[in-house]
């Protein structure tokens, strides 16, 4: 792959990888916050910003986080809410709705919770870990759409007085059953799995590309850095993933 501002990454794609897609259906993608990189928003590995920078991601998306301090979990998710509603998807995000538009057995599974997969158009999406405007009871963990605004962070549930947390899987918490083992079926049963923006280093998601292999699924990584699973991947792309998606998209399935 060439650097990452060469015009023609199509052009530098390998031969064998298009020959390979072009035929393939049962599409896969699994993305990371990689891919949401060039809308600038800011990976799990990224070190946060102004007032946030004394915090570490993993230290704030915990239920133990939020027990401590829900006030704090609570402004820092509204944060990041008002972070992603001032940015818009990418070529990436772009590519990879239109690749569903392209083929039917495609399938886009995300660890993403910013919604700029929907907001590119992807409507064939898991979402493994949730989404940020998304809103639970913290006793029933049930949606809440509405609230009363008294001021106080967070808010609490209409129904039982319980505070609200957001619609996201935190760090020791386990996904929704249904939502995995739909993930798992969909990897076993692909002929092509995309993993794209993501370090592959957190579970359950990082075996995902490992159930597809196993499976006899050709594994292409998009990442601009190596991970543990560049070691196995049939292809590895370095590069950005806005570059490198819409590439891929155009060579291999270039007509809807
Ligand atoms: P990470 O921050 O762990 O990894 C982001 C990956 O994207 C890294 O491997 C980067 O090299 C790569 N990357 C950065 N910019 C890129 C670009 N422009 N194009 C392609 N790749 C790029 O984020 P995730 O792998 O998504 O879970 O993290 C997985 C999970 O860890 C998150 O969903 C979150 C966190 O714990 C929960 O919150 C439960």
């Amino acid at each position: 792959m060439r650097a990452p501002s060469d015009p023609d990454a199509a052009a530098e794609l390998p031969a064998a990888l298009i020959e390979v897609l072009k035929d393939s259906t049962e599409v896969v993608a699994l993305t990371g916050a990689g891919v949401s990189a060039e809308s600038g928003v800011p990976t799990f590995r990224d070190a946060q910003s102004g007032l946030w920078s004394r915090y570490r991601a993993e230290d704030l998306a915990t239920p133990e986080a939020f027990r401590r301090d829900p006030a704090l979990v609570w402004n820092w998710y509204a944060w990041r809410r008002s972070l992603v509603q001032a940015v818009k998807p990418n070529p990436a995000h772009l590519a990879l709705a239109a690749l569903e538009r392209r083929i039917s057995g495609f399938q886009l599974l995300t660890q993403n919770v910013d919604g700029l997969h929907r907001r590119a158009g992807s409507s064939r999406l898991l979402e493994l870990h949730g989404d940020l405007f998304l809103t639970l009871c913290s006793a029933e963990r049930t949606p809440v759409e509405t609230w009363p605004e008294h001021g106080d962070a967070p808010p609490r549930c209409p129904r039982c007085e319980a505070p609200l947390r957001p619609g996201v899987v935190w760090f020791g918490e386990t996904l929704p059953e249904p939502i995995l083992s739909s993930a798992f079926a969909l990897s076993a049963g692909c002929q092509v799995f995309l993993s794209i923006g993501t370090s592959s280093l957190v579970q359950p998601a990082a075996a995902l590309p490992l159930c597809a292999l196993e499976s006899g699924a050709t594994v292409v990584e998009i990442n601009t850095e190596p991970t543990p699973l560049s070691e196995i991947a049939d292809f590895v792309l370095n590069g950005p993933a806005g570059e490198i998606v819409p590439a891929l998209l155009q060579s291999a399935w270039p007509t809807g």
